[in-house]
């Protein structure tokens, strides 16, 4: 007997206004800087894409190819609850005008680790922001850039040195939560600072440069 399954695409009616709010994650400002990063790459790999910002951003700014890669779970408190078919079938709709410029894998970003060394132009993580979960992106998806590359990522809003250090260990640890489960802070105060992310790229290379909240190193 069949189990039946949610379908992989349901049909979002993508002029509907309730979407048209700044479902975005990547701000002007900081799209501005990913454009410019990603002007005259090739291929490119999108880790974290959402519903699309920064994959569009960098289709806009001539990328041959974008890897749009996301387990298309959703962010807390934006468009949920919603099924997963939800955030796929958005992201499709969105990028069809560059559809044949764009894959996209309904995936974990580790599924970086199967992933050719050395074959991407540029990678782009804004996936999970949890400490442990930026390292282990990082660790996966450098080896993927190849040398002259670029590996970048969002939501560095401040050098280790400007943050205070019992602020970036409470916010880096995960923490139990009533019913037993683990959970993380995706960031902490001031101002939505997302501790995970300035700590695993400042281990993994030291002061990166930075521009908005963009973060990039380039491979020698
Ligand atoms: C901050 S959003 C990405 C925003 C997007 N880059 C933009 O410009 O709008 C983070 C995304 O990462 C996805 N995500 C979270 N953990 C993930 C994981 N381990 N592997 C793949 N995707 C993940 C979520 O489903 C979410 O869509």
């Amino acid at each position: 007997m069949r189990t039946a399954i949610e379908p992989l695409v349901v049909h979002v009616d993508i002029d509907d206004p309730s979407l048209n709010t700044d479902i975005d994650q990547i701000t002007p400002a900081d799209a501005e800087v990913l454009a410019r990063l990603a002007t005259g790459r090739e291929l490119v790999f999108d880790v974290g894409s959402y519903v699309g910002g920064s994959a569009l951003t960098m289709l806009e700014a001539g990328v041959d190819h974008v890897i749009c890669i996301d387990a298309c779970i959703g962010l807390p408190n934006i468009l949920t609850p919603r099924p997963r078919s939800f955030f796929t079938d958005l992201l499709v709709r969105r990028l069809e005008k560059y559809k044949d410029q764009v894959s996209i894998w309904v995936a974990l970003s580790s599924i970086g680790v199967v992933v050719r060394s050395e074959m991407a132009d540029l990678v782009f993580i804004d996936a999970d922001h949890h400490y442990e979960s930026v390292k282990e992106d990082i660790e996966t998806w450098y080896p993927v850039v190849k040398k002259g590359g670029i590996l970048c990522g969002h939501d560095f809003d401040a050098y280790l040195e400007d943050c205070d250090p019992a602020l970036m260990e409470k916010y880096t640890k995960t923490f139990p939560t009533e019913d037993g489960a683990t959970a993380y802070y995706d960031y902490g105060p001031p101002n939505n600072r997302h501790y995970g992310v300035i700590k695993a790229v400042t281990e993994a290379f030291g002061r990166p440069s930075v521009d908005e909240t963009i973060w990039w190193v380039e491979k020698p």
